[in-house]
C-alpha cells in the first residue's frame, strides 16, 4: 500500500538536499526546504533557480513550468514548518549523532503518519531509526550526485521499516522520474558497496602504476566506458565526503579496500576537497 505524496520536506539544502528539492518541485510537489539559517536556504534556492533557468535556456523546460516549479519551493529554518509534509527527506551532515537528534525532532514535529527518509550514503538507516518511538516510519532514500541528473535512487529497508513506508518511498522515487531499486540496510547498500572500494583502488593505482591523474581518468573513460574518470568523480563527490564514507564502510566491514587511501586522507586534511573548494585532483 502506498500513500499519495502531496507535500515533501527536505532537511539540509547542501548539494544533495538542494538537488532533491529541485527534483520534487519539478515533479509538481509542494516542497518545504529547511536549513539552519534562512540565508543558507536562500543560497540553495538560488542554485535551484539557476539550474532550472539553464534548462529553459537549453529548451528543455518551458518558462512557465520553471516559474511554477520555483514557486512550489518554500524555505524555512523551523522544523515546525514540516508539520503538513507527507514525507520528509533528511540530507544533513553524515554523522550519526546529529542525524539521530534530527529524527527525534522530526518525530515530534511531523504528522504521525508522515514517512521519514534519510539520504545517508554510508550510515545505517536502522541505527538512525533506532532512537524513535516509531522506527517503522523510517526508510533510506539514497540519491546520487548530482541528484537532478543521476537516474538512480536506492530505497533502503531498515530492520523495522514498514511495508507502507518502504513502498511509499519507492513510489515517490518513480514520481520524481528516478529509477528506484529496493535493497536492505547493509553497509554501503548496493552501489557504494561496490563503488567506494573501486574508487579507492583507482586512487591506489595512481601511485602503484605511476600513471598521471589525467591518464588514469582517460583510462577508465575510454577503456571501461565510465562517463567521467575516477579522479574527476571523487572531485565531484567531494574528497571529504568520499573519505568519510570510506571510513564508515571500513569501520563496519573491516574490508581493507574500503579504507580511504592515505593520499585521499592527506588531500582532505590539506583542504583539497575537489570542486567545492576549487581544488582537488584538478583546479576549478
Ligand atoms: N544540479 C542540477 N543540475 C545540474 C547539476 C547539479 N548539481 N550539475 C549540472 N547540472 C545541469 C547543468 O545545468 C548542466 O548544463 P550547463 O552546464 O549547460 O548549465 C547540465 O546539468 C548538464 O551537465 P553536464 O553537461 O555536465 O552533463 P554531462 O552530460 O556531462 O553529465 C554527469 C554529467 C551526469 C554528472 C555525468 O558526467 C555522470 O554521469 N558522471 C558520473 C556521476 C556519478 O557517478 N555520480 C555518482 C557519484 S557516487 C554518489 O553520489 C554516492 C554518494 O553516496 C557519495
Amino acid at each position: 500500500m502506498t500513500r499519495e505524496i502531496r507535500k515533501v520536506g527536505v532537511v539540509g539544502l547542501g548539494a544533495m538536499g538542494a538537488g532533491i528539492a529541485q527534483l520534487c518541485v519539478e515533479a509538481g510537489i509542494d516542497t518545504v526546504g529547511r536549513e539552519v539559517t534562512l540565508e543558507l536556504a536562500e543560497k540553495a534556492h538560488g542554485k535551484i533557480a539557476h539550474f532550472l533557468t539553464r534548462k529553459v535556456e537549453k529548451g528543455r523546460l518551458e518558462q512557465s513550468a520553471c516559474d511554477a516549479a520555483v514557486a512550489r519551493l518554500s524555505l524555512t529554518s523551523e522544523l515546525g514548518d514540516l508539520a503538513e509534509c507527507d514525507l520528509v527527506i533528511e540530507a544533513i551532515v553524515e554523522d550519526l549523532a546529529p542525524k539521530q537528534e534530527l529524527f527525534r525532532e522530526l518525530e515530534r514535529a511531523c504528522r504521525a503518519d508522515a514517512v521519514l527518509a534519510t539520504n545517508t550514503s554510508a550510515l545505517s538507516v536502522t541505527e538512525i531509526a533506532s532512537v524513535l518511538e516509531k522506527p517503522e516510519r523510517v526508510v533510506g532514500m539514497h540519491f546520487f550526485n548530482p541528484a537532478p541528473l543521476m537516474p538512480l535512487v536506492e530505497i533502503v529497508r531498515a530492520e523495522l521499516s514498514s511495508d507502507d513506508a518502504f513502498e511509499t518511498a519507492y513510489a515517490l522515487g518513480e514520481t520524481l522520474g528516478k529509477h528506484p531499486i529496493r535493497c536492505f540496510d547493509t553497509p554501503g547498500f548496493v552501489v557504494n558497496r561496490v563503488l567506494i572500494p573501486l574508487l579507492n583502488d583507482c586512487i591506489r593505482v595512481l601511485d602503484e602504476a605511476r600513471v598521471s591523474v589525467e591518464d588514469l581518468d582517460a583510462g577508465m573513460k575510454h577503456g571501461a566506458g565510465w562517463p567521467m574518470g575516477p579522479c574527476e568523480l571523487v572531485d565531484l563527490v567531494g574528497i571529504d565526503v568520499h573519505v568519510h564514507a570510506s571510513e564508515a564502510l571500513y569501520e563496519k566491514t573491516r574490508v581493507e579496500r574500503m579504507a580511504p587511501p592515505p593520499r585521499l586522507v592527506a588531500m582532505r586534511n590539506a583542504g583539497l576537497l575537489g570542486r567545492k573548494s576549487g581544488r582537488g585532483f584538478y583546479s576549478y
